[in-house]
């Protein structure tokens, strides 16, 4: 019986895995899909569902879901779903679990010989996220796996198709998730590729952001046409409403995805009877700021490398968001040719990954556990890290109830995408408008002042400014909720403590706090301000 390998790329938004026998190697399809959303949602009964279950149960319990597991294993040893405090590696265990399962099954059962996971090249060796990431794996039943940088397998995967990079050879590497823009230069050694300089990119820019923009765009124009109709949208209770507003999100990922291939796409938004029409170059007008700041980012990391663009090899460009055709173009423009694309940009990562030689200078990284158990597979241990820190309650992470026509993006700062990339906004907006930016933009302030910016960054919610004051105040008042709980969190006094009454207590000690009180002082006077609306 052959031998065979597996290679999984976690990401945060979708999760890759391919498999390697006798030399070729084979994107798996998961519930009739190569992308396994990375979601996860935490049933009724505390088993956590992932791929297409989860996704469905989302829908009815968004208070279970994580949305973002990769983020919550960055951030926190534990979240809270549902009431109930479960370890980030147990969530990105049951994803690695399930894939695996599937891989598994294909091969009669048999154990794969080689595991091999992908992680952004910003986790570094000893860092909390590869530790965290290999007892995922290990509660998953893996075992030990190799690790490899996404842009080094990606870089591997290029390579194996047969672009010629010469030994010392550098390539740029461009990688547009769904949650997540990271760059990195690479040096080609003689078995493998390693990082020049230090990677780039940018924890809160990721596909998701261009979702808002689209949804931006679509505001504009429905509101044009019946501005009560998309206010009852967003504001309307119950699950019918809520079901609409979910179908209206995916509709808006889909229809910015097809306008990669088309240049317009009509959209069919609830209560209104015509479909409303987005082309491709008014949302690529919108979107420009942010793909320009991935150019610059990139421009960046070239520098950092001590090299010039016309000095690469070639930029590969990986992450689905890469197929975004304006992307191509400003890349060009850098480098003076097309940047490579070869394939299916997000299924490079996996595939390049096992195209790695075990114990080389792309694939040394095994993080040992300090206390090593032998792997049981497919049994999940049932207790919770040994010194856990203060659980994440769903308002860190989740998506909120009504994001929606997103004019300010909490907590970025006031020169965010979400701002500059505003197109064709009214000229100009009601008072109550500019008082929400202005908040948005303190709470953004605030987070970044007390350090918390990571926490809520990303996956802050989008807030509606809308065009009254009842419809900005609401998404603002999740957000302050969403930095409060933060702040409790990260600088908890106690552990165990829950957030909401860590803060409490650093609020009362704020006298002594120095910078950190100024911040809770600037967060009461932002909830004063929202309650006196
Ligand atoms: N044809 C397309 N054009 C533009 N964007 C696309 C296209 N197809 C998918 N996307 C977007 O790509 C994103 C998902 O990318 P990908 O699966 O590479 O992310 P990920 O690996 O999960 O995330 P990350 O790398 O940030 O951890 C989503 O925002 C999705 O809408
Ligand atoms: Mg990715």
């Amino acid at each position: 019986m052959k031998g065979w390998d597996l290679a999984i790329d976690f990401g945060t938004s979708f999760t890759t895995t391919a498999t390697l026998v006798d030399g070729r190697t084979e994107v798996l399809e998961i519930d009739g899909s190569k992308y396994v959303p990375s979601l996860v949602c935490v049933d009724e009964d505390g088993t956590i569902l992932v791929g297409r279950d989860a996704v469905n149960e989302a829908v009815m319990a968004p208070e279970r879901t994580e949305r973002v597991p990769k983020r919550a294993l960055v951030a926190s040893e534990q979240v809270l779903l549902g009431g109930r405090t479960i370890a980030t590696v147990d969530l990105v265990a049951a994803v690695l679990a399930r894939v695996a399962g599937e891989a598994t099954r294909r091969f009669s059962g048999r154990r794969p010989g080689r595991v091999l996971l992908t992680h952004p090249a910003r986790w570094q060796a000893g860092g909390p996220e590869l530790r965290r990431l290999t007892e995922a794996a290990e509660r998953a039943g893996l075992g030990e796996p190799d690790l490899v940088a996404e842009p080094v397998a990606a870089a591997h995967h290029y390579v194996r198709s047969g672009d010629p990079v010469p030994d010392g050879g550098m390539i740029g590497v461009y990688d547009f998730g769904g949650g997540t823009f990271d760059t990195a230069v690479l040096r080609r050694r003689r078995d493998g590729f390693e990082l020049a300089g230090s990677p780039g990119g940018d924890v809160a820019l990721g596909g998701e952001d261009l979702d808002a923009t689209f949804m931006e765009i679509l505001a504009e124009h429905a509101e044009a046409l019946d501005p009560d109709a998309w206010n009852e949208l967003w504001e309307a209770t119950g699950r019918v409403a809520e079901r609409h507003r979910t179908l209206l999100r995916r509709d808006v990922t889909q229809a910015k995805e097809a306008l990669s291939r088309l240049p317009a796409v009509n959209l069919w938004v609830p209560g209104y009877d015509d479909e409303i029409r987005v082309t491709r170059r008014e949302y690529e007008r919108a979107v420009e700021p942010l793909l320009a700041r991935s150019v610059e980012e990139l421009t960046d990391t070239i520098a950092r490398a001590g090299t010039t663009p016309d000095a690469l090899v070639d930029v590969y460009l990986t992450g689905s968001t890469s197929r975004t055709p304006r992307i191509s173009a400003l890349l060009a423009e850098l480098l003076g040719h097309v940047p490579g694309m070869r394939d299916d940009p997000k299924a490079v990562v996996a595939l390049g990954a096992l195209a790695t030689v075990p114990g080389s200078v792309s694939a040394t990284m095994h993080v040992r556990l300090p206390s090593h158990r032998p792997h049981q597979p497919g049994r999940f241990p049932a207790q919770p890290p040994a010194a856990p820190t203060p659980p994440l309650t769903p308002s860190g992470f989740p998506v909120p109830p009504a994001p929606a026509e997103a004019t300010a993006r909490v907590p970025r700062p006031a020169s965010g995408p979400t701002e500059g990339g505003r197109h064709a906004a009214p000229p100009s907006p009601p008072p109550d408008v500019a008082a929400a930016r202005e908040i948005a933009r303190e709470i953004a302030a605030i987070a970044e002042a007390a350090g918390v910016a990571d926490l809520v960054g990303a996956s802050a919610p989008t807030v509606r400014a809308g065009r009254t004051a009842a419809a900005a105040r609401r998404p603002l008042l999740v957000a302050l909720d969403g930095l409060g709980v933060a702040i409790g969190t990260r600088f908890s006094p106690f552990p165990g403590l829950p957030p909401e009454i860590a803060l409490q207590v650093l609020r009362e000690g704020r006298g002594e706090l120095g910078a950190l009180g100024q911040c809770l002082t600037r967060l009461d006077g932002v909830a004063e301000r929202l309650a006196a609306w």
